[in-house]
């Protein structure tokens, strides 16, 4: 059974936003990143998958922030323990393609429409797995922060929160991030000029990756107890980690 519920409009006002165009209007061009596996959609949802499984042994809910169409979470999810599925995105389009795709899942799922950067700090549940796939980038590091404490204060004991989010190796500022991304451009070649317009318009605006040390202090400053760095993209573009 799923539940769709839309946030009033203050929560969707950052959805007017230019740089969430690729994500309301042109979701197929998103979709062709992860269909040809340009950000390695495949390897990091395996490696939740493999967390999942390995270390959440009991039943446990799972909060998808920024979930998109949530078919590669619907991928992460299979044959693990979940017991509960809540997604939080502000693209309707995306949404619909979601509640589509968590029809497979055997537990009851929610899906909320609106600004997570809004509707986190309001929540009062707590969640066993929290995961941003994706999202956590478009926010500067204190923004970061406050969402990464916000993320600690809703994870219940024993619980594990998860990133997989643009990243720079130590030294490397976002300059020298978008220009590796940009020297991309010949590998992804499902892409039309026009097209690799919108998603170089998106990224270039809206992309502010974190070092792998800025990463485990702003883990430590939100409050956990541990960092893990379990994957790095062979691109070296986005790292996946784990803050428990
Ligand atoms: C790059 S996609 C990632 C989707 C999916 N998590 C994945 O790994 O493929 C980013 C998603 O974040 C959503 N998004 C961006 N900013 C958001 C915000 N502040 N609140 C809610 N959703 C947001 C977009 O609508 C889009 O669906």
């Amino acid at each position: 059974m799923i539940a769709v519920s839309q946030h009033p409009a203050p929560t969707l006002a950052r959805a007017q936003h230019p740089t969430q165009q690729i994500f309301q209007r042109d979701w197929l061009i998103y979709r062709k990143m992860v269909d040809n596996n340009y950000l390695f959609h495949r390897e990091a949802y395996a490696c939740l998958h493999h967390v999942l499984i390995s270390e959440m042994m009991r039943p446990f809910s799972f909060l998808d922030v920024a979930c998109g169409d949530a078919s590669a979470s619907v991928a992460a999810l299979r044959g693990t323990a979940v017991a509960r599925y809540e997604g939080i995105d502000l693209s309707r389009a995306a949404l619909d393609m979601a509640e589509l795709a968590l029809a497979e899942l055997d537990c009851p799922t929610v899906l909320n429409e609106g600004d997570f950067a809004e509707l986190l700090p309001l929540r009062s549940e707590p969640a066993d797995v929290i995961w941003i796939g994706l999202s956590l980038h478009h926010f500067q590091t204190p923004e970061k922060l406050g969402l990464m404490r916000a993320a600690r204060a809703l994870l219940a004991e024993g619980g594990r929160f998860l990133i997989y989010e643009n990243s720079s190796p130590d030294g490397e500022d976002r300059d020298g991030w978008l220009r590796r991304l940009e020297a991309q451009r010949p590998f992804w070649s499902a892409y039309d000029d026009a097209e690799w317009e919108v998603v170089w318009n998106h990224i270039s605006r809206a992309d502010y990756p974190e070092t792998p040390s800025t990463w485990a202090m702003l883990g430590q400053e939100a409050g956990f107890d541990r960092v893990r760095e379990l994957f790095v993209a062979p691109s070296d573009l986005i790292r996946l980690y784990s803050f428990d």
